[in-house]
């Protein structure tokens, strides 16, 4: 009999863009699977009255999530790849994002909680055959079984939009962390990193999974900058609260002010005031809020002000990117900050294995090659850049993924929080979202222009 403990899963489960076709084929079906899972304990964990409301106008019905899930698998999977019959062509308009704002969707005549279930599971079925027996290979769509991959985001996406939707959710806890995550191992850490001047290689032509607008992979040059060895943390937030941060104008842009003032912001969303500390509202939980963790649930305009009053500014996409993936050994973009291998529990806080950010300093293994940490998992990061597509770009499969999106008005983040996925979640993986945004788990970390001598 064997006496080693048991392991939840393999350290790494190796590097997904190095797996041959069938090995691909058998990480899409396990990926479903474990996908569905998660759905299911966020949308299994309220009742079916608490299912179909509304609990923010910024979100949807949990049961919307979940229908939509199933008829986007439909239409990619089922129809498109698959060729087959279509199983409830009548819903497609319901659940098409782009015909009802979220605000609307609770007076749809949607789905009920059973029918939904019964309706996802249908499609699945039909899904998980169809991978047995589709060539992953010759049509663009599904060579290296990308639309699997495509769909298996496309589920992890919303499912960390559903906890979202749980964290606004009022009334008692209904979700349960097992463990905390790792502890913080800051020794010797210093509170910032210089990466020097010069070109890289940014986004991907090479990762099977990739969605278009991180594609192609590019070369781009970079000037010296400096950045923060972890995410800003809550303790370092409340300095800014305490200095007075909210109350002076000259901290925040013109739009980021005008915001503060309409929304009468005071502190992160979920805070609260308590004699003379801070408490937090944590998916039903109120504590304290911990000042070694990074700070979250900030809108980009409050991380630029912080940045700001810190003496510093935000990174720019490409300064993220070249922090999270230059290794100056070889002069190649690594897929993560710590190599090529895909995530383990050790790299990153990822997965909503846990449901809170880790301390700034954990994950000593997930560092990147110039030292900086945390840049996968734990928070969402608040770049400087507009989503913008890079040079090359070509929408696929569908222009409403990410070219609708392109603009000034969205701002990019980077690096996935502790409700991402890690098949959601790579080094060259670009989200963006409004510069109010508050609700979603982002944090940032500051950068900045060292002086002329500065560094060696
Ligand atoms: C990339 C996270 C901004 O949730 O709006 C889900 C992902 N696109 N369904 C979103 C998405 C279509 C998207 N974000
Ligand atoms: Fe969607």
């Amino acid at each position: 009999m064997s006496t080693e403990p048991p392991t939840e899963r393999p350290a790494s489960r190796g590097n997904l863009a190095e797996l041959g076709i069938e090995r691909l084929r058998s990480r899409a079906a396990e990926d479903l699977v474990r996908t569905r899972e998660r759905s299911a304990v966020l949308t299994d964990s309220v009742d079916d009255d608490d299912l179909v409301q509304q609990h923010s106008p910024l979100m949807s019905p949990l049961v919307w999530d979940l229908a939509h899930i199933g008829s986007q698998e439909e239409i990619w999977l089922v129809r498109d790849v698959g060729g087959r019959e279509a199983v409830r062509p009548d819903i497609d308009d319901l659940y098409d994002a782009f015909q009802h704002p979220r605000s609307d969707r609770p007076q749809l005549p949607l789905l009920g909680p059973s029918e939904a279930r019964s309706y996802v599971g249908t499609v699945r079925d039909k899904v998980l055959d169809l991978l047995d027996s589709t060539p992953l290979e010759g049509r663009r769509l599904v060579d290296r079984a990308f639309a699997f991959g495509m769909i298996v985001q496309h589920e992890q996406q919303h499912d960390e939009t559903m906890l979202a939707t749980h964290q606004l959710r009022k009334g008692a806890p209904v979700l349960t962390d097992v463990q905390p995550p790792s502890a913080s191992e800051v020794d010797g850490l210093a509170p910032e990193v210089f990466v020097p001047g010069g070109p890289f290689v940014m986004g991907t032509s090479t990762e099977p999974w990739a969605l278009d607008n991180e594609r192609p992979a590019h070369r781009v040059h970079v000037d010296d900058f400096a950045i923060d060895s972890t995410p800003v943390t809550n303790a370092a937030f409340m300095r800014f609260i305490e200095a007075g941060g909210y109350e002076q104008p000259r901290w925040w842009s013109e739009d980021g002010w005008a915001f503060r003032q309409r929304a009468e912001l005071s502190a992160p969303r979920f805070w609260r005031r308590d004699g003379d500390r801070w408490m937090r509202r944590r998916f039903g939980h109120v504590e304290p809020v911990p000042g070694d963790e990074p700070v979250m649930h900030v809108s980009f305009h409050e991380a630029e002000a912080y940045a700001r009053w810190a003496g510093k500014r935000l990174p720019t996409e490409q300064e993220w990117e070249k922090a999270a993936r230059y290794d100056p050994r070889s002069g190649r973009s690594l897929r993560y900050p710590w190599g090529d291998e895909d995530p383990s529990p050790e790299h990153a806080n990822l997965n909503q294995r846990h449901l809170r950010p880790a301390p700034a300093g954990a994950y000593p293994r997930g560092e990147a090659p110039c030292g900086a940490r945390q840049l996968i998992g734990d928070v969402w990061e608040w770049t400087a850049t507009d989503f913008l597509p890079y040079p090359g770009f070509n929408a696929f499969p569908y222009r409403e993924y990410s070219e609708v999106f392109f603009g000034p008005d969205y701002k990019v983040l980077r690096g996935g929080s502790f409700g991402t996925d890690e098949a959601a979640c790579r080094g060259t993986f670009r989200n963006w979202d409004f510069p109010i945004r508050r609700q979603i788990f982002t944090g940032f970390r500051c950068a900045r222009t060292p002086r002329a001598g500065e560094f060696g």
